[in-house]
């Protein structure tokens, strides 16, 4: 596949629409587009240009200009991904939403707002709180931005009852690759109208359409919530009382799994307190109830299933302040390791073969000498090993030798327990640029083909965020 350089005529053009300040050429301020939380570390591309649309007719034209000229085109949001789905590996243009950041509309009647792309995570939440509302979707770093949580279909820890962003998209604004404008769904509970488009279009991670607009179903909120934090001796133990909890009729908001020295790097990254220092592996579990004498009962349940599955204690914080700050150590241990990691993976298996899956990865950790803590979403079946090329001892991050050999085969062998395990490549985070290679041994031929020949037919050019997912040049 063949892609055009951006042209000073096809500048020109550029900056006609935009206007000089919304179009970025100097390479200094173009580091911030050049990367994502994860390809900060070793994937770092420039665009050729980097402009900010503000409006949905802005984004067409953009297109149709790209589509027209065959110049890559490739959407970015927050930049909070962490698989390089947004970097520019063949350049030509960023196309960053952060002006389209308006929430639009909170429909209290129907229980829905209405989103530009470019609105943070952080800011959305506020609007719905400012009208009694709820999103229960909570993907981690809420600099995330609303197109890109649903390009990327993410998922993070309060999934376990109300489940991912798919679950909560009625209706978005999609530009299409020839730079029409599309509107799918709407404000609908049910749509059952031909195949659905919106279901491909979550999770295409920018290779099938450009998200500007989004309309995301609500829910009041629930009156009271309890953040159960739970230490074990070991981190078997730990993930092996999560099915007791659901075969107990308890459907928890979150439940995650934590190891203790993540936990420790995480806290003095943060200056914050986890609230007990005991154990080698935690439970975090979020319940949620419209009463207080419900929550207490479901607490108690929770706290009495932990102890017979030998947990060391039970600490429950009820207060918003408390809870706010475990969520946010449990959100933050990604950038606490990240520097001494090599790769994040994102493995989704049977939530009921976790504690297996674990206790394999550690053995395959073990073989190769490199440390593999493993955290995540234990309801779920989603799970976070870090392959990481050092290791914290005494106060500083100590290199792993030869971890540059090593990496690739144990990346290997973790995927391919993941898959006879019956998991999936990924769980939230997406394929982007760094999983694609994984793709041929999770899905079969068939689906691939499928894929690859959606992306030609919507697609034709490929210049929609080129090498994501697929590379140009697989053949249709
Ligand atoms: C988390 C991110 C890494 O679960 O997905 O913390
Ligand atoms: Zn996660």
């Amino acid at each position: 596949m063949q892609f055009s350089k951006i042209s000073s005529e096809i500048f020109q053009k550029i900056q006609n629409l935009l206007g000089a300040t919304n179009v970025i050429v100097d390479k200094e301020k173009m580091y911030d587009y050049s990367h994502d939380e994860f390809a900060a570390l070793s994937h770092t591309y420039f665009p050729e240009v980097v402009v900010k649309p503000k409006n949905t007719g802005e984004v067409s034209e953009l297109v149709k200009l790209a589509n027209r000229e065959h110049v890559p085109i490739t959407p970015r949001g927050g930049g909070t991904g962490l698989c390089g789905g947004c970097v520019p590996i063949f350049g030509g243009m960023v196309l960053s939403l952060e002006r389209m950041n308006r929430v639009v509309e909170v429909d209290r009647q129907n229980l829905m707002a209405v989103a530009e792309a470019g609105v943070p995570l952080e800011q959305f939440y506020h609007a719905i709180e400012a009208e009694g509302l709820f999103f229960p979707p909570h993907p981690g770093d809420e600099s995330a931005t609303i197109g890109g949580v649903i390009a990327t279909n993410a998922g993070g820890a309060r999934a376990v009852k109300y489940g991912v962003i798919r679950n909560f998209v009625r209706g978005i604004e999609v530009v299409l690759p020839t730079g029409e404008i599309t509107r799918i769904g709407g404000k609908l509970i049910k749509n059952s109208s031909g195949y659905s488009l919106l279901h491909l279009m979550i999770g295409s991670e920018g290779t099938l359409g450009i998200i500007t607009e989004a309309t995301l179903n609500l829910y009041p909120p629930p009156e009271m919530l309890a953040t159960l934090v739970v230490p074990f001796a070991t981190l078997h133990d730990a993930i092996e009382t999560v099915p007791a909890i659901l075969q107990n009729k308890i459907i928890p908001m979150a439940v995650e799994f934590v190891d203790q020295e993540s936990l420790q790097i995480t806290e003095e990254h943060l200056h914050k307190k986890w609230p007990c220092p005991n154990g080698k592996a935690h439970l975090m579990v979020i319940l949620d109830a419209s009463q207080e004498d419900e929550l207490m009962q479901l607490a108690e349940k929770v706290s009495a299933i932990c102890e017979e599955h030998n947990a060391l204690d039970v600490v429950i914080a009820m207060d918003k302040q408390k809870q706010r700050n475990i969520l946010e150590i449990r959100s933050k241990i990604y950038e606490a390791m990240r520097n001494a990691m090599v790769e994040i993976l994102d493995l989704t298996i049977p939530r009921a073969s976790i504690a297996a899956f674990v206790n394999a990865v550690d053995d395959l950790s073990q073989r190769y000498g490199m440390w593999c803590p493993t955290y995540g979403h234990a309801a779920d079946g989603n799970v976070h090993t870090h392959i990481m090329k050092a290791r914290f001892v005494q106060g500083a991050w100590q290199i792993t030798p030869g971890w540059e050999e090593k990496y690739p085969k144990l990346r290997k062998e973790i995927h391919e327990l993941g898959h006879e395990f019956h998991g999936m490549v990924s769980g939230e985070h997406g394929i982007g640029l760094v999983k694609k290679e994984y793709m041929p041994g999770f899905l079969d031929a068939a689906q691939l083909q499928v894929m690859r020949n959606i992306k030609a037919t919507l697609d034709p050019n490929w210049v929609l965020n080129p090498g994501k997912i697929f590379d140009p040049k697989e053949k249709v």
